[in-house]
């Protein structure tokens, strides 16, 4: 299936907006990558092979190749207009499996304001409502405590423990990995969190 029209898609809750990452982001995004070098590095997905393209204009692009596809959809997160961080849908699947991951960072200095949470829900919602993707899941390194409460706060069951199963930071990483699925949160998943709890079995 290819990718579902994302012209104009905005989702949004309170002053936390996310739509789709584009090529005039560069600059703003160049900036942030920058600034939160130290913040982002020992969390950030790494080339086995060595080679790690700082060239932002060229990884939007292949992001928005990758969107054409249906296999993704790279999100700017933006507080109150201004861009502060990127969600990343990928490995999206339709038929028997149906499924997709997520991955996100902000910036250091909106860190602890629930950016984050309320951009996965809304990330999650849109892909169990308009992409028909029925299971969404986050794996997340052990050692991310900050990571972990935004999946613990949101009501991700936890699936297991993967060895070594992303190379990170210049190496292979265990990762615990979270889901959820659409049967469990009916109302959505945002909804859900801001009624005050999970209602996962
Ligand atoms: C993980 C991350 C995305 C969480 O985003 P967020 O928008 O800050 O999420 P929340 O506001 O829900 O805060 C989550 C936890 O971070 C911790 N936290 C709060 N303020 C913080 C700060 N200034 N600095 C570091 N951690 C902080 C708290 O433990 C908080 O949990 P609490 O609300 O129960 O106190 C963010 O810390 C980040 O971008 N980290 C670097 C990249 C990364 O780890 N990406 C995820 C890879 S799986």
């Amino acid at each position: 299936m290819l990718g579902a029209n994302l012209r104009g898609l905005v989702l949004r809750d309170g002053d936390v907006t996310l739509r789709p990452l584009r090529v005039r982001d560069t600059a703003a995004l160049d900036r942030e990558l920058m600034l939160n070098r130290a913040w982002l590095r020992p969390w950030e997905a790494t080339n086995p092979d060595g080679f790690v393209s700082f060239d932002t204009r060229a990884n939007i692009r292949a992001l928005m190749a990758y969107a054409r596809t249906g296999a993704g959809i790279a999100f700017a997160i933006e507080v109150a207009g201004e861009l502060v961080g990127q969600l990343n849908v990928s490995a999206i699947t339709h038929g028997s499996l149906s499924s997709a991951q997520m991955g996100y960072w902000v910036a250091q200095r909106v860190a602890g304001r629930g950016v984050t949470p309320t951009a996965v829900a809304l990330a999650t919602d849109y892909c169990f409502a308009r992409l028909h993707v029925h299971r969404m899941e986050i794996c997340i390194r052990p050692e991310n405590d900050a990571s972990l409460r935004v999946v613990e706060k949101l009501g991700f069951r936890h699936e297991g423990f993967r060895e070594r199963y992303i190379h990170i930071n210049g190496a292979w990483r265990d990762h615990l990995c979270y889901a959820v699925t659409v049967e469990e949160v009916p109302q959505g998943l945002l909804a859900r969190w801001r009624a005050g709890g999970s209602d996962t079995p």
